[in-house]
């Protein structure tokens, strides 16, 4: 039906007859003379309306908004003056001496130039919110970064194998999504959280290399970068080490941003251990371009009478960092008290800080509701060890360490934004030498921090047992720009090492064997030694085209309440399907 995409008709089309199709994108009528911005996936073209051919010209005079067209004219140049170097299109123009609407339109709920629709609208009517210019790009940046990860990945002799849907429970910390079966009533499937397990077991099967663009499922907390169903790159290898692993990933990223947005990494990706990002970020997947860092002073408070400090100062499980604030001297009562409120959402009781008005005032240079309980040799240890200067602020936060770090890991990034304190750029880091295990005190047992299927650093079982809390395990994470894009570990390849984790877990022999007798069999029959990683596409593709949300590079995502508002799913089931799948619903809940 057409010759050419709108988007790709250009001055070396001069003189030659076009034939296009696309939708209307403005039309614009001067008095006798009907302009058409005719626009499809690659872009717009300026349409004049040959006035010398009246049947086109009634046609033209109907047509509105989002109207589909197919037309005929000839390319020429646009008049002096009405030239836009702005788009690829913007020197030339079509004189259409031919129209035909192959399909009209009614006015759409949503305007496609207009960036502030609401969201709700936009995802409801996620088919014309799609045709916008940003969003054409971000899903055309996606396909392109599954292309070149594909070629990567085939180059460095990794085969693409599927894993079921349809399974059970994959451990990954979040809640599962189930699937009723009717042929097992009363059993369910569980959609995979990712494929880990089955991914291990094709390497036990020799596919020695694998890789999959997978959707994976996971029910928790909605967050801007997180979907309940989403796409992760996965991949396993076999006979390969962390540190062979890391490298070859690490290449596969600098290739997707050398080739998809013309971007260089910084190479080689630094790395960090874990307890440093803690103790400097107060987070493992720190924001490197803010220019900011936790400093430690307890040591400084142990014994100043103010007991919010000197308590957490002497607790071996306490913390008391300080964090400086540039130039935020001046911030009102009321911002400060927003930011107080804002560290409370992560458990801190408290905000204290002090303004350095003048630096080289000493203690009449400072100002603080918590000034007197500090002796001179306190503060000058503070203002030391933060580096502050006339103008700046200091945050303190002092509790448990790992509410400290909560607090001031996020009020950091939360000033960074603030204060415009980003700097411009990449900064990729890997994190690397996590812990094995997290202790939950609500539950008093140990968790894995990765997965139960996480090597550990250690020689032996023995030494594993010996002190669970101090071993270190063999994961590592790929964080950019402070978002996590990527993790992965080193797995346990023997049945014996992967019974004393699932013991120290508190999962005893009987659950291991109901739960992951698959797996602890397979172990036995010849498993290579083998890890991997799996990449956050969309966090990935958010990040290169400049998203903020992974919303804005998924087609049809879903709401915050995990929801789709174009197809209104998740909707009720009827009574004869409940009843063959052997489902009856509580009477508490709404079955209409
Ligand atoms: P993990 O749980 O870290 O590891 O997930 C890997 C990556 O997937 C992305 N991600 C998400 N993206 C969007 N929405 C979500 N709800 C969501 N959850 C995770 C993140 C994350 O880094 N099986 C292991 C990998 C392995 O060990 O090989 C796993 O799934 O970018
Ligand atoms: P209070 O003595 O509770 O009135 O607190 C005095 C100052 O210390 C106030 O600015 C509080 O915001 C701050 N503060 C209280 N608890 C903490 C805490 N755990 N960490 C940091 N600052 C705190």
């Amino acid at each position: 039906m057409r010759t050419h995409y709108c988007g790709h008709v250009t001055a070396s089309h001069l003189d030659q007859e076009v034939e296009l199709c696309g939708w209307v994108h403005h039309r614009r009528d001067h008095g006798g003379v009907i302009f058409i911005d005719l626009r499809d996936r690659e872009g717009r073209v300026q349409v004049v309306i040959d006035p010398d051919t009246p049947e086109s010209f009634t046609i033209a005079e109907q047509v509105r908004a989002e109207y589909v067209l197919r037309l005929v004219g000839k390319v020429r140049r646009r008049p002096e003056g009405t030239v836009n170097p702005d788009i690829p299109t913007g020197e030339i123009e079509v004189l259409c001496h031919e129209i035909e609407v192959l399909n009209a339109a009614e006015t759409p709920p949503i305007h496609i130039d207009d960036a502030n629709v609401n969201e709700d609208s936009r995802l409801k009517y996620r088919y014309i919110d799609l045709r916008r210019p940003e969003m054409q790009a971000n899903l055309l940046l996606r396909a392109k970064v599954c292309k070149v990860m594909r070629s990567f990945l085939d180059d460095n002799h990794f085969v693409e194998l599927e894993t079921p849907m349809l399974t059970r429970a994959t451990p990954e910390g979040a809640r599962d999504y189930l699937v009723p079966s009717r042929t097992h009533p009363g059993k369910f499937f569980a959609l995979p959280q990712s494929p880990q397990l089955f991914k291990q077991l094709l390497m036990m099967s020799g596919m020695d290399r694998y890789y999959q663009i997978v959707r994976c499922f996971r029910d928790e907390d909605l967050r801007a970068d997180r979907q309940p169903e989403f796409t992760q790159l996965d991949i396993e290898t076999s006979f390969m080490d962390e540190e062979a692993i890391m490298q070859v990933m690490e290449a596969m990223i600098v290739t997707l941003f050398d080739q998809c947005i013309d971007t260089r990494l910084p190479q080689p990706i630094p790395r960090m251990a874990y307890a440093e990002a803690i103790q400097r970020y107060g987070s493992d997947r720190p924001d490197l371009r803010i220019p900011l860092e936790l400093v430690d002073v307890a040591d400084a408070l142990q014994d100043v009478e103010f007991k919010v400090f000197s308590g957490p100062a002497n607790d071996p499980q306490g913390r008391v960092a300080a964090l400086r604030a540039p130039g935020a001297a001046e911030l009102s009562r009321k911002v400060i008290d927003d930011y107080t409120a804002y560290v409370a959402i992560f458990g801190a009781k408290g905000l204290a800080y002090i303004k350095v008005n003048d630096r080289a005032a000493g203690r009449e240079g400072l100002q603080s509701p918590i000034l007197k309980f500090l002796p001179d040799e306190a503060l000058e240890t503070i203002l030391e060890r933060t580096g502050a200067e006339t103008g700046d602020l200091i945050f303190f936060g002092a509790d448990k360490a790992h509410i400290v770090n909560e607090a001031l890991g996020n009020l950091r990034v939360r000033l960074g934004h603030d204060l415009d304190l980003i700097e411009e750029g990449w900064q990729p880091v890997w994190i690397t030498d996590f812990p094995m295990f997290e202790w939950n005190e609500d539950e008093n047992r140990w968790e894995s921090l990765h997965h139960p299927f996480t090597a550990p650093k250690v020689n032996s079982i023995e030494e594993l047992q010996k002190d669970p809390g101090s071993c270190l395990s063999r994961a590592y994470d790929l964080v950019l720009n402070g978002t996590e894009i990527g993790g992965g570990s080193v797995r346990i390849h023997t049945p014996t090492m992967q019974q004393a984790v699932f013991e120290l877990l508190g999962i005893d022999a009987q659950e291991a064997e109901d739960k992951f007798g698959f797996l602890l069999q397979a172990l036995k029959y010849g498993c290579p030694p083998h890890g991997g990683m799996a990449f956050g596409l969309d966090r990935l593709v958010m990040l290169m085209c400049g998203a903020s949300s992974i919303r804005d590079v998924i087609a049809f995502p879903k709401t915050q309440t995990a929801a789709c508002l174009l197809t209104s799913a998740p909707t009720a089931a009827g009574e004869k399907q409940l009843r063959e799948l052997g489902i009856r619903l509580r009477k508490t809940q709404e079955t209409s």
